[in-house]
C-alpha cells in the first residue's frame, strides 16, 4: 500500500534534511527519493522567482523551465496556495504538457512561514495514480524537509 511507503519515507526525509541549510540539495535528494521509491514518470521541484516558477532539481525527463503564475497545475497550486490533485491532465484548462506520456499530477506548494518558495510536482504516465493519502503524505514530506 502506498501509506506504508509514506510512512517508511517520513524520517527519511526527516534524516536527510536534518541540518542541511541548501534548499537546492534538499530538493535534490527528496526528488529522488520519491521517484526511486514510488516510480513516478517525473518528480521535480520549480522554485519561485520573482513573477515565476523556474526549473529546479528534478528526476524523470527533461521539462519547462518557465512556468508563469496561475499558468497550468504548477502555477495554480502557486496561486491558489494550496495541493493540486489532478486526475486526468486532459481534462485539467491550461495544463503545460511538457511531456506526452504524463496522464495525472499533483503539485504541493512549499511553504517557508507564510510564503510559498517552491512547489513539488509529480507526474504519473497513469490516470488518476494521485488523490487525498498522496496530497496529505506530500504535505507532511515538504513540510518535514524544514526549508
Ligand atoms: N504539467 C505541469 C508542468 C510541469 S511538468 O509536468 C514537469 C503544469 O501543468 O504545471
Amino acid at each position: 500500500m502506498k501509506e506504508d511507503k509514506y510512512i517508511a519515507l517520513l524520517p527519511q526525509v526527516k534524516a536527510l534534511c536534518e541540518g542541511e541549510d541548501d534548499m537546492i540539495a534538499k530538493m535534490a535528494n527528496v526528488a529522488a527519493l520519491l521517484h526511486e521509491e514510488f516510480g513516478f514518470w517525473w518528480t521535480g521541484f520549480y522554485r519561485v522567482a520573482s513573477d515565476e516558477l523556474l526549473l529546479g532539481p528534478f528526476q524523470g525527463p527533461i521539462a519547462c523551465v518557465h512556468i508563469g503564475y496561475g499558468r497550468g497545475v504548477c502555477g495554480t497550486a502557486w496561486k491558489e496556495r494550496r495541493t493540486v490533485v489532478v486526475p486526468d491532465v486532459e481534462q485539467f484548462p491550461g495544463h503545460i504538457a511538457c511531456s506526452s506520456e504524463s496522464r495525472s499530477e499533483i503539485v504541493v506548494p512549499v511553504f517557508h512561514g507564510d510564503d510559498i518558495i517552491a512547489v513539488l510536482d509529480i507526474d504519473s504516465r497513469e490516470l488518476a495514480t494521485f488523490d487525498a493519502t498522496d496530497a496529505q503524505w506530500l504535505e507532511q514530506i515538504v513540510k518535514a524537509m524544514n526549508i
